[in-house]
């Protein structure tokens, strides 16, 4: 019998629809090779919805949301909407109402895919990073007073529990165990020097972990500040790098750049017991909107992401496979927008096709 998942399709803004269109087509072509059946549901929500009609998410949008089996994100930003209204809105507002509590971006370079490190190439950079997702400065805990006075005062407090960390460090302990890879090791990425109190958590939570569920996973420890320098200089060093929300949000953009670029970064923002959301991590890009030239390619790995999650190993492995033979190919000139050499659907095509094995 064959399985069949409901996916919510959200493109979002900007360039979102239409590299969530190719990434439709990738997996709808692995989904009838492996007897795979995909639900698919629309939602509109993003900047142009909330333009018409003042709404960013409703309630209801949630509930429904709750009751898939994942959800397929383009982009959400629109250049006439305020910054932070639409990312408060609606992208942090699902992580947080569905309990995303990892954010998942592996940093990979694909053959023929240009770096800008020197003399590092796909042996070299490969790892992942597991960035906490529902906490940190990101609950928003704090407060402004005398604002517009001299004295103005603000703060945001990074914010942890145990809790919060021990789900997050076990994930990351499990996908270090489970990963391919010789290394085996789970390098936790703070600022424990200054950051006396939240960096003393974790540094505690990593080891306690280690010491008792992974004794044959290796323990290692970088500053935040150390570890940007690390990506260019040793990236080979890593294997799986865990991290508080904001060092993930930060060092995860310098990673997107030694992969390649934005073009094809991808993010989960998962929930390991409930509903997780797909991303290509590259925002929305509202220049290239519409002119069939950004690149699909973070959009599709952020679909094989989704089946991989999804239990869909193979499923998953196919996608990627086909991703590194079209690289490997060299018939994608670059990442960049404009510049593949391709449109945005006929990278999207070959991809298919050789999914397809056409
Ligand atoms: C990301 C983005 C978001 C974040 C923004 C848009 C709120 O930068 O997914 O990395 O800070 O998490
Ligand atoms: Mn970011």
């Amino acid at each position: 019998m064959s399985k069949s998942y409901n996916i919510a399709v959200m493109g979002g803004d900007g360039t979102g629809p239409e590299v969530i269109a190719e990434g439709l087509k990738v997996l709808n072509a692995a989904a009838s090779k492996y007897d795979v059946k995909l639900n698919l549901t629309k939602y509109d929500f993003g900047g142009e919805r909330y333009m018409k009609t003042g709404e960013l998410l409703p309630e209801s949008g949630i509930e429904e949301l709750k009751k898939q089996d994942a959800i397929y994100l383009g982009a959400i930003g629109h250049p006439e909407v305020k910054p932070g209204i639409l990312e408060l809105g609606i992208l942090l507002r699902l992580r947080f109402a569905l309990d995303q509590y990892i954010n998942l971006r592996p940093v990979k370079l694909y053959p023929n895919v240009e770096t800008p490190l020197k003399d590092k190439g796909p042996e070299q950079i490969d790892f992942v990073v597991v960035r906490e997702n529902t906490g940190g400065i990101y609950t928003g805990i704090g407060g402004a007073a005398q604002k517009g006075t001299p004295n103005e005062v603000a703060t945001q407090v990074m914010v942890y529990t145990r809790p919060i960390v021990d789900r997050c460090i076990k994930y990351a302990y499990e996908l270090t165990k489970k990963r391919n890879s010789k290394k085996k090791m789970l390098t936790l990425v703070h600022k424990c020097n200054v950051l006396t109190h939240c960096g003393d958590l974790w540094v505690r939570a990593h080891k306690e972990m280690g010491d008792k569920y992974y004794k044959d996973i290796k323990q290692d420890y970088a500053h935040v500040d150390a570890t940007t320098m690390w990506f260019v200089k040793n990236p080979e060093f890593f294997d799986v790098i865990v991290t508080e929300n904001l060092f993930g949000d930060i060092i995860t953009d310098l990673g997107a750049m030694i992969q390649g670029g934005m073009g094809i970064a991808a993010g989960g923002n998962i929930n390991p017991e409930g509903v997780s959301m797909f991303e290509p991590i590259g925002g929305s890009a509202p220049k290239y909107t519409g002119k069939n030239v950004i690149n699909p390619l973070a959009a599709i790995n952020a679909g094989a992401m989704m089946m991989e999650t999804l239990g869909e190993v193979k499923m998953a492995k196919t996608i990627d496979d086909a991703v590194t033979a079209v690289l490997a190919s060299g018939k994608i000139k670059s990442m960049s927008a404009g510049k593949m050499g391709l449109s945005t659907s006929e990278v999207g095509d070959l991809i298919a096709e050789a999914v397809s094995g056409k």
